[in-house]
């Protein structure tokens, strides 16, 4: 029997929740199509820095190396500033086992309403590759000079010709697999280095792809367009800030932040990819045990399929397609129900 060793970080916040509460499905799941998945939990997050000083060990990113893949909840906590727990773990393990395609789908179900007019079932399905390893998030050569007058602080974006080539390749092979339109999204008018640079880089490698049409969008009427004519979208590349707005455009029209599923992937075997909802700890609702498991249930099929057990893959993804189309099933209140994190997993699970 095939056997995958997976690693669980189920970080902070509903992080922990969505995590515990959908692993038997997952596990249930695997068992059904004939593999197992080992699964090694590790403590990293928040609480460990209170008590240690740090979110995660030293050598963490080299003991994730050995894993068949990455799993990961949410990290974010109230007591600590965002930016010291978020550099501490989700950042350093997406750069340092260059995952650097952020797969975020965006699809609306059967059963969702969505909060635009006149949108039902498949109007809305799109796909967001987001470049995951430098852009805005590079922080290369961050300065503040900060406690006098006239204090300043820079915060540079890095595209290197590498990384956006290979985000716009992954992006346009996704199209000549899905309906062939590519959307790349830039701010090409006011940033003049970066992303001109951008623009060119992916009609150079539009030239392989002659099968795929391509527009371009400025990121402000994109985030217009996604609300105005969604349907429109089929994959979208952006930089790593702007994938990282838009993609929560993209849980919004489809319903909840708690349906949005996401892969950190890094094509090929040198690294292990790392899967994990598109949303945050959520502390606005942590403790009261109505937290949707769904966006980490669909994140384990995109792990499955990562993966090659595609069968497996598609039982979690249809276990929650059905549920969201059968009007008696359990659903959380972000989705207009009232049951909890874990009814709604107890009835994914006797679903498989
Ligand atoms: P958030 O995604 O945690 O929450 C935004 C809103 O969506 C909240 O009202 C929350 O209750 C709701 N929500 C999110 N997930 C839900 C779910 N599964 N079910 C039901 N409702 C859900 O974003 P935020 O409030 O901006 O950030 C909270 C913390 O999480 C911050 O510390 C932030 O830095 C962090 N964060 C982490 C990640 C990550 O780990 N990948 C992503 C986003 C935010
Ligand atoms: C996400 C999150 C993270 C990001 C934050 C928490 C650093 O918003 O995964 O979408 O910006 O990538
Ligand atoms: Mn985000």
């Amino acid at each position: 029997m095939d056997s995958y060793e997976i690693a669980v970080i189920p970080g902070d916040g509903i992080g922990v929740e969505v995590v515990d509460a959908a692993l038997p499905v997952v596990e249930a799941a695997a068992a059904d199509a004939g593999f197992e998945i080992g699964t090694t939990r590790f403590d990293w997050g928040t609480e460990r820095y209170l008590d240690r000083g740090e979110m995660m060990p030293d050598d963490g990113i080299d003991r994730l190396r050995g894993f068949d893949s990455v799993f990961l909840g949410a990290v974010g906590h109230p007591e600590v500033p965002d930016h010291v727990t978020l550099h501490g773990l989700l950042l350093p393990i997406r750069k340092g086992l260059d995952q650097y395609v952020c797969k975020r789908p965006n699809v609306l179900f059967e059963g969702i309403e969505s909060p635009l007019r006149g949108y039902g079932p498949g109007d809305v399905d799109f796909v967001v590759y987001r470049e995951n390893t430098e852009g805005e998030y590079a922080s290369v050569g961050g300065r503040e000079h900060r406690g006098f007058d006239h204090e300043t602080a820079v915060q540079s974006a890095l595209f290197t010709r590498r990384g956006t080539e290979r985000i716009a390749r992954a992006a346009f092979e996704a199209a000549t697999e899905r309906e062939g339109h590519l959307t790349s999204i830039t701010k090409s008018n006011a940033q003049a280095h970066s992303m001109v640079f951008w623009d060119d880089v992916v009609a150079e490698v539009s030239e392989e792809f002659p099968s795929v049409d391509v527009e371009r969008l400025l990121v402000d009427a994109a985030a217009m367009d996604l609300i105005r004519r969604p349907h429109e979208f089929d994959v979208v590349v952006a930089s790593n800030l702007f994938g990282d707005i838009l993609t929560d455009i993209g849980a919004q029209i489809t319903g909840s932040m708690g349906l949005a599923p996401s892969g950190n992937v890094h094509p090929g075997d040198a690294n292990p990819s790392m899967f994990e909802p598109v949303h945050g700890s959520a502390p606005d609702i942590v403790g009261d045990g109505v937290a949707n498991p769904l966006a980490t249930v669909l994140s384990w099929s995109m792990l499955f399929d990562d993966l090659g057990e595609t069968a497996a893959a598609d039982a979690l993804w249809t276990a929650v397609t059905d549920q969201l189309a059968d009007e008696s099933a359990p659903r959380t209140p972000d989705i207009g129900g009232s049951a909890g994190t874990g009814n709604v997993a107890a009835d994914l699970r006797s679903r498989l």
